[in-house]
């Protein structure tokens, strides 16, 4: 048996960031993950923090390699009808965004944790969460699991549910204790990461009638591109000179100027578009944070910072809990972070909606998504109301 104070189920970005906020106000935790250390670190999601993300990890000195690393970009270009606009954050909102891998995000607190002692279970099997409803008589939450065939269990104070969507804490709560609000999308994301220098300086939200497309990247080396597809679009269909062919069409300007630059694929896969919120985001002393509570889709480039900001709040209600035994922002976890939560989920709705076709046959709708775009694109009320979501709403 292993007793801590607040037990984590999942070591994302959420668990371990969480973990790491602890330790800095002197709480102990144990950290329970079901994949490796290295599938973990390798898994290719997330590209770009909120400056007000990057600025969280530097002040809580996991921001070392991010600020030698890290590409600042002050805007992004939407390009559609054959034209490339430009929306200037630092003019319009005076913030910026950081690309930045999430997988160096899982790395360097992973790198954190383990120089100040953490304790992390990779590669558990069988991970159950119990006794965290209200009402448990006395007897303290526990999470069980086996390590390397032999059964464990962490005691603790409180769970934190940091384990993802397909996690099992959030189908551990009683039958009726939450709600469920989501909507799944017609179509997918295929993404693809490629040794090509970006053929950008910063990144391409591209509008095309053939559907949308996306020009990222992770280092002055590294591409990452995406499109449009069928939520369940075979990637087997799929060889490079098919995928580079649709991204040339679907990110070509009508002046013909600019150049994709192409390169080897490294890794490509097909991600569904879901928006999914459950509410509330606690149930007695488990606490729902990240993905585990809500899904984004990807266009505006959300969930990573969402379950930052999640954990942000769950920490600084555990150090009051612990400093001084009040309960108060404990139980107002919820209520502040579905606060976020909903704003974040309208603005990623709003993207998506305005930037993929819906519907090939309805030319009403993407004239109207043209007409938004223009509007989004020439209004300054407009683009000012894009870049505040883009950069990262404040958290109060
Ligand atoms: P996760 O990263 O899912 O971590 C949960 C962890 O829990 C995992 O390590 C998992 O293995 C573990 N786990 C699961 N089940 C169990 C179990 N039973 N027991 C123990 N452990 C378990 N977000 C952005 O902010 N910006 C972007 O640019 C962006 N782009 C994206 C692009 C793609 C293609 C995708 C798929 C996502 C993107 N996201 C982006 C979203 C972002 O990656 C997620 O929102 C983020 O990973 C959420 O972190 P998390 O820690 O809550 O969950
Ligand atoms: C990414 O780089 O993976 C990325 C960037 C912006 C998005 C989505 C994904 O909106």
């Amino acid at each position: 048996m292993i007793r801590t104070q607040v037990g984590i189920v999942g070591a994302g970005p959420a668990g371990l960031l969480l973990s790491h906020l602890l330790h800095l106000q002197g709480i102990d935790s144990v950290v329970v993950e079901s994949r490796s250390r290295e599938y973990v670190e390798e898994r290719v999601r997330a590209g770009l923090l909120e400056q007000g993300t990057a600025d969280l990890l530097v002040e809580t000195g996991v921001g070392e390699r991010l600020k030698r690393e890290g590409l600042v970009h002050h805007g992004i270009y939407l390009r559609f009808g054959g034209g490339t606009h430009h929306i200037d954050f630092k003019t319009l909102v005076n913030r910026s965004v950081i690309i930045y891998p999430q997988n160096k995000v899982v790395a360097d607190l992973f790198e954190a944790r383990r120089a100040a002692g953490g304790q992390i279970f990779y590669e558990s099997e069988s991970v159950s969460v119990h006794d965290f409803g209200a009402a448990t008589g006395g007897t303290h939450p526990k999470i069980r699991f086996h390590a390397h065939g032999k059964p464990e269990e962490v005691v603790c104070d409180f769970i934190a549910g940091c384990d993802g969507f397909h996690g099992i804490c959030r189908p551990s709560l009683p039958e009726g204790a939450l709600a469920v609000y989501d909507r799944i999308y017609p179509f997918g994301w295929l993404g693809i990461l490629a040794e090509a220098p970006p053929s950008s300086d910063e990144l391409i939200y591209a509008y095309h009638e053939r559907g949308f497309a996306l020009l990222s990247m992770r280092s002055p080396e590294i591409s990452r591109l995406y499109i449009q597809c069928a939520p369940d679009e075979d990637i087997e269909k799929w060889p490079d000179q098919r995928i580079w062919g649709e991204l040339h069409k679907r990110l070509a300007t009508a002046d013909g100027k600019w150049n994709l630059t192409e390169g080897p694929i490294l890794q490509k896969g097909v991600t569904g578009m879901r928006s999914f919120v459950v509410e509330p985001m606690q149930h007695g002393n488990l606490f729902l944070a990240g993905d585990a509570a809500h899904i984004v889709p990807p266009t505006g480039a959300k969930g990573l910072n969402l379950a930052v900001s999640d954990v942000q709040v769950l920490a600084r209600a555990l150090a009051e809990f612990y400093g001084s035994g009040k309960k108060n922002l404990l139980d107002s976890y919820s209520a502040k972070c579905l606060r976020r939560v909903w704003k974040v989920q309208r603005f990623s709705w709003w993207m998506t909606s305005m930037l993929h076709l819906f519907n090939t046959d309805n030319a009403f709708d993407q004239r109207r998504q043209l007409a938004e775009l223009d509007y989004v694109t020439s209004s300054r009320a407009a683009s000012q109301t894009l870049a505040e979501n883009y950069v990262g709403l404040p958290m109060e």
